[in-house]
């Protein structure tokens, strides 16, 4: 089964054919990270018309890398003989419907309903906050055994859940305020570094030399696996304002904060519910120090994906749709800003926050 997957939730533009949840036959993306870095952050407008000019570049790219897989191409591809080769070869859509900026969201579930109303064509919503673990899946290496614990840490998510199998997720625990992500983001603005901060601050870590200061770790010694990050960032400024610290320590200590409340939490939810594997997924996934920290101290193997599939893109909402099929009519999709809503909706997910 071909699905084509499309994702606007933040500031990728993203298309990409994936066949059986598995295989992918394109991947494309198209960022406006640059934009946003010379503000310093997401402004959602901005990313709301790059998606605008981007989605049919995107999804028209990947529908011809699919169909000309491993063929010699000869020439543009024509618009009409891609659109008679997507009904033929596609059997499904899937959308990012929710959670994420809602001028962004937008785009692509507007289009994604226009497809499946022009090529009457089945369409899925895909639940963001779970279609990001579907990158485990999108790998050589053999299917992940579950049942799974899986980190998602992101810009946008810090969320545990337990998944006992598809279509069968907890949520344990999520930010009360600030993603990790977040976190990262915006100390990094505050010791002047460019956007995304996470990158620099893993940089600038690698300087420091000797002391490591003790940030706090908010919400660690408590029951649950809620996180909290705001905290730690008010700390940081106050260190960075004292004077006292090189900037290199307060990154090295930004991230050992980070990411020790990061591993606690997520090997003691594996001690409660007892799963047989980890599952990283997010963006922050790409941090060598969490990696690392989390591998040696797990007694179950611990799946993380390549970095370009850890972060934002659209062959992971394809796979998540052929895992979780439940097609729904096109008129019934609707964008859902807010986590707990489109769990609610379109996931009918159990939050537990035990
Ligand atoms: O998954 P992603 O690309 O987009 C969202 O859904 O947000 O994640 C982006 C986030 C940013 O906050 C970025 O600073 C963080 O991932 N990030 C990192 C690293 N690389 C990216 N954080 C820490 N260390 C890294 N190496
Ligand atoms: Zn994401």
């Amino acid at each position: 089964m071909k699905i084509l997957g499309i994702e606007t939730s933040c500031d990728e533009t993203a298309a990409a054919v994936v066949e059986d949840g598995r295989k992918i036959l394109s991947n494309v993306l198209a960022s406006s990270s640059r934009l946003q870095s010379e503000t310093g952050g997401i402004i959602p407008e901005v990313a709301a018309r790059e998606h605008t000019t981007s989605i049919i570049p995107v999804v028209k790219k990947a529908l011809s890398s699919a169909a000309f897989l491993g063929k010699k191409r000869i020439g543009k591809t024509n618009s009409e003989w891609l659109m008679k080769w997507a009904l033929a070869n596609i059997d499904a859509i899937s959308v990012t419907a929710g959670p994420g900026l809602i001028g962004c969201l937008l785009i692509g579930v507007e289009v994604a309903k226009t497809l499946s109303y022009i090529w009457k064509k089945p369409i899925v919503p895909a639940v963001h906050t779970l279609s990001h673990l579907y990158a485990n899946w999108l790998t050589d290496e053999p299917e992940p055994k579950l049942p799974a614990i899986v980190l998602t840490v992101s810009g946008g998510h810090t969320d545990i859940i337990f998944m006992k199998n598809h279509g069968e997720f907890k949520i344990l625990g999520s930010t009360k305020d600030d993603t990790a992500g977040e976190a990262f983001d915006k100390i990094a603005r505050l010791l002047e570094l460019p956007f995304p901060g996470g990158p620099q601050i893993e940089k600038l870590a690698k300087k420091a030399k000797g002391l490591n200061l003790n940030l706090p770790r908010p919400l660690l010694g408590k029951k649950g696996f809620d996180f909290s990050f705001s905290g730690l960032k008010t700390a940081a400024i106050k260190e960075f304002k004292s004077g006292k610290y090189d900037k290199s320590i307060l990154a090295a200590s930004v991230q050992d904060a980070i990411c020790d409340v990061l591993v606690k939490k997520t090997l003691s939810s594996l001690e409660k519910f007892k799963a047989n594997t980890i599952l990283l997924a997010g963006g922050v996934a790409a941090n060598k120090s969490l990696r690392k920290r989390l591998v040696e101290n797990s007694p179950v193997p611990v799946r993380i994906p390549p970095i370009n599939l850890c972060t934002d893109n659209a062959a992971f909402v394809a796979s998540y749709a052929y895992f979780n099929y439940k097609p729904i009519p096109w008129s019934k999709i609707q964008a859902e800003s807010d986590t707990e809503s489109s769990l609610e909706k379109y996931a009918k997910v159990e939050i537990t926050r035990s």
